[in-house]
């Protein structure tokens, strides 16, 4: 098919090139807003009387059409065309006749191509927001249903201190909101219009781009040609964005592969959700989440990608710019899939109360709590330390939990230690007493669990 730039040309381009060059096997995927962007375009040539109004509406109809068939899987996209931008112009110009040919009168591929990303983006963005914010749900109810469940908290992997399993869940909202806050924010950025900057430079035609940015309801319009036609920044700040989310689903993941060995015991997950071993029958693998873990890594090589793919470019447009698409694609694909399928196992995980009850309470995770009783009887915080270090040694050495000690025997550490002492050994007592704001008693995180309700519609 006759390319729409041959006019320059005296050579046909080779086929090798076709197949190099070309990007409508993945930017076909842009055709709605494609379409979406040249109605707008067409709309307001003809309002402006840049083409007869007659005209316009005959365009605006032809792209209608296409848009049906491709919506039909009866359009043909011809990779002698290129990209999606060609592949549309030369099919309505195909099925109107030339009049087709005056919708790209003060264009260019340049701004369109930005334009049909901050599309998609914009549609996918939130799209992917209002997953997030089902999967807080989610986390939540399963939260509030186990407010009772007390295990073991851990530093360096090492048990800790006793906390709230809610306490522990609710932290992952926390995390998801600010991805989300990210998304939105970064929705400021997206929501431009591009369309008008042309090749580069701008028109000398009279076009009025406030009223295509306010038929594609865009909140702004970008304020320099060059810059519009030359920078990915938005696409890059969503995957950094999508890094960001993904690096949290990610600890998440490998929080429900560990806690569901037979090491940890802290969960079953679903059987709906796990696969067997083709050789020990015996097996029930973690594999959604392991590769929820995986997938990670390529979403942060899409970041990685795209920034590379700017680094070195001179300003405007280059076609290197064209491999933004794929990493930005597999991007949103990749976590729409990732919190959809977390989203449904997460409600049929089973909590293993009474494991994560019983190690909660052992490895002296109370210590801590020895120490602050010590404080609150007037000791200095770093010598109630080595007192209740000395306690946890003297446990250590005889093979003791830290309850199993006898007041006569905890006296000899420090006279100031009485009666009252055994309540804040026990795991439920300590997790009760936490009480600061933010901490994991069931005070506080009821507390939580009503701030998140109202946070998250
Ligand atoms: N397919 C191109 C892209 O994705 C569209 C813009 C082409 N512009 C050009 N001057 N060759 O970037």
């Amino acid at each position: 098919m006759k390319k729409p730039w041959a006019g320059r040309f005296k050579e046909k381009t080779s086929r090798t090139v076709e197949s190099f060059t070309e990007s409508i096997s993945f930017d076909r995927r842009l055709w709605r807003y494609d379409i979406m962007g040249s109605i707008a375009h067409a709309k307001m040539l003809g309002k402006q009387g840049i083409i007869p109004g007659s005209d316009s509406e005959k365009i605006v109809r032809g792209l209608e059409e296409i848009a049906k068939e491709i919506e039909a899987g009866k359009f043909k996209f011809r990779d002698d065309l290129e990209d999606i931008h060609m592949n549309i112009e030369a099919a309505l110009i195909k099925n109107i006749g030339p009049v087709g040919g005056k919708l790209h009168t003060a264009r260019s591929r340049n701004d369109q191509v930005a334009l049909d990303l901050r599309l998609l983006l914009r549609t996918e963005a939130k799209e992917i927001i209002s997953l997030i914010k089902r999967f807080q749900k989610t986390i939540l109810s399963v939260a509030e249903k186990n407010l009772d469940v007390v295990m073991p908290g851990y530093t360096h992997l090492q048990r800790a201190q006793p906390v709230l399993l809610s306490h522990h869940l609710l932290s992952y909202i926390e995390m998801l909101q600010r991805d989300r806050e990210r998304l939105e924010d970064a929705l400021k950025r997206i929501n431009i219009l591009p369309l008008g900057s042309c090749a580069l430079a701008g028109t000398t035609l009279p076009i009025d781009r406030a009223y295509v940015a306010k038929l594609l309801g865009f909140k702004g319009i970008s304020e320099n040609s060059i810059d519009a036609v030359s920078d990915r920044d938005f696409a890059i700040e969503f995957l950094s964005d999508a890094s960001t989310l993904m690096m949290h689903l990610s600890r998440l993941a490998e929080e429900l592969v560990l806690w569901s060995t037979e090491e940890f015991s802290f969960i079953e997950l679903p059987d709906a959700f796990t696969t067997g071993s083709s050789i020990m029958p015996q097996k029930k693998n973690p594999d959604v989440a392991e590769l929820v873990r995986g997938k990670t890594g390529r979403v942060y090589g899409n970041l990685v990608s795209l920034l590379t793919i700017m680094k070195g470019l001179p300003l405007s447009y280059n076609r290197d710019m064209q491999e933004d698409k794929k990493p930005v694609f597999d991007t949103v694909d990749t976590l729409k899939a990732c919190l959809a399928v977390f989203d449904e196992m997460f409600s049929g995980i089973r909590f293993k109360k009474q494991r994560m009850r019983e190690t909660a309470g052992e490895a002296y995770s109370t210590a801590t709590d020895i120490a602050e009783y010590l404080v609150r009887k007037g000791l200095p915080f770093r010598e109630a330390h080595e007192v209740t270090g000395r306690i946890v040694l003297h446990c250590i050495e005889n093979r003791k939990r830290l309850e199993a000690l006898s007041i006569e025997e905890l006296k000899k550490f420090s006279y100031l230690i009485g009666e009252d002492i055994y309540s804040n050994i026990e795991a439920e007592e300590s997790v009760k007493a936490r009480r600061s704001r933010g901490g994991t008693a069931p005070s506080e995180v009821r507390k939580q669990i009503k701030r998140l309700r109202s946070v998250i519609r």
